[in-house]
């Protein structure tokens, strides 16, 4: 008989992304094959985010497409991570088109749901660990130059208004040798860059080791050029961890650091355990030890009860922290989460929408000052691919992490992989357009 195809496609951030590598994995070692095209599949799964609403209505609208190639050709649908894990049997409700409901942890029992599925069972596996890490599975990557390591899973510090606590369970770190061994396979695959992936990189622990002690790790393996880690929380950023950082030639000078409010009774409801001054004064450690950094955030605006006034904190702390680039997101209230069972979500729709709109104005200009003040300069870039928009350009980034593109030249023996430098020409908020040299 032929193996069934399973179609993936996958929502939400990069840990889910490197989820369905591991699910990949999973399957490929139970005889399933796969496709690239949906249609064709004799399985879909849609591996979920649940951290917004948005991220829930793209995966309903995939569902009502589904669920006519289910009545015409009985495909077996699963929904796997995040939204599976927090809207659990609601999913499976009479009438649905799912067959098979796995949460992120549980995703070694998938092999046998969907034998189970094909027999005409529905089933779910929604069992949080606390031990889960997946260490001995290796990821069934596409081999490129750059790729992602998960390090630790899972978050413990329930920030009011984020589902990630529940809907992935309690912190847990893989060992550092583990870790590194992954790292010295990617190398040997000709990957170049690895980003070590946490929810809270900052609690990673394996027993012996802290984070700083595996960045370090990881930027020893030969082959491996730069590495680079997200995320890390503010209200414990050790000196250790920045110093590593600031001295390490192969680690990264981009620290993602997310804000998400510039108030303090806002920052207090949100439970972020920091203030607007602790945060500055991170910020300012930061930029003493390590003067290159280049530091991005993430904001939530119209969290409830934020007056115009408090907004208005956020404002000018983002004006004055001048991020480089920042994701700005509204509110939007999750199942389960504190601030749902206790807080009001309640801003108008408009007035959350008008303030990410000013906060996405403010920064676009405060980015575009930041690339431009890079014209002229002469950076490193990590050559991974065309650009997209021209097959004779080069895309690459910077070790900032900042979007790079070039033209290609027939003597510049260049390929993905390829280490290069290049003189920034132009900017806009988000690219840097430069010649190699
Ligand atoms: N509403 C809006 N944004 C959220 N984030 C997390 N939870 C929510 C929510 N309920 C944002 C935070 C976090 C990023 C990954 O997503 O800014 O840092
Ligand atoms: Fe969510 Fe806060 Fe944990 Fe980040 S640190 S995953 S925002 S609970």
């Amino acid at each position: 008989m032929r193996a069934p195809t399973v179609f993936i496609e996958t929502f939400g951030c990069q840990m889910n992304e490197y989820d369905t590598e591991l699910v990949r994995s999973i399957l490929k070692n139970r005889g399933y094959g796969f496709t690239d095209a949906a249609d064709t599949a004799d399985i879909v799964l849609l591996n979920t985010c649940a951290i917004r609403e948005n991220a829930h209505n793209k995966v309903y609208g995939h569902l009502g497409m589904l669920k006519h190639f289910k009545e015409e050709k009985g495909l077996v649908i699963g929904v796997l991570g995040c939204m599976a894990q927090n809207l659990k049997k609601d999913l499976l409700a009479d009438g649905s088109p799912i067959d098979v409901l796995v949460g992120p942890d549980n995703y070694r029992s998938l092999p046998d749901l969907l034998d189970q599925a094909a027999a005409g069972r529905k089933g779910l596996a929604v069992d949080l660990s606390e031990y889960e890490t997946y260490a001995d599975i290796m990821p069934d990557r596409i081999e490129g130059v750059t790729a992602w390591i998960a390090v630790m899973r899972g978050c413990d510090n329930f920030c009011t208004f984020c589902v990630v606590p529940y809907t992935r369970g309690r912190e847990r770190s893989r060992e550092l040798d583990n870790v590194a061994r992954e790292a010295e396979a990617l190398a040997a695959s000709g990957c170049k860059q690895v980003t070590l992936l946490g929810q809270n990189v900052n609690s990673y622990r394996d027993g012996t080791h802290d984070f700083a002690d595996l960045l370090m790790a990881v930027a020893e393996v030969r082959g491996i050029e730069r590495v680079r880690f997200t995320s890390p929380h503010p209200k414990d950023f050790p000196e250790k961890l920045l110093e590593a950082v600031a001295s390490h030639p192969k680690i990264c000078k981009h620290i993602h650091l997310p804000l998400q409010a510039g108030n303090d009774r806002i920052l207090h409801l949100m439970a972020r355990t920091y203030t607007r001054a602790e945060y500055r004064a991170l910020v300012d450690r930061i930029r003493r030890l390590c003067p290159e950094i280049v530091l991005t955030t993430d904001i939530i605006a119209g969290f409830c009860s934020e007056t115009e006034v408090e907004f208005a904190d956020t404002y000018d702390l983002v004006k004055k922290v001048a991020f480089h680039s920042a994701y700005i997101f509204k509110y939007s209230e999750r199942k389960n989460t504190i601030a749902a069972r206790k807080f009001a979500d309640n801003i108008p729709d408009a007035v959350k929408a008008d303030r990410v709109t000013r906060l996405v104005e403010l920064q676009r200009g405060i980015s575009l000052k930041k690339n431009r003040e890079l014209i002229g300069k002469t950076v490193e870039v990590l050559v991974e691919g065309e650009s997209k928009r021209s097959s004779d350009q080069w895309m690459g980034r910077t070790d900032g992490n900042i979007v790079t593109v070039f033209s290609k030249t027939a003597s510049d023996g260049l390929k993905p992989g390829s280490l290069t430098t290049a003189r920034i020409t132009d900017a806009s908020a988000t690219t840097l357009y430069a010649e190699s040299i």
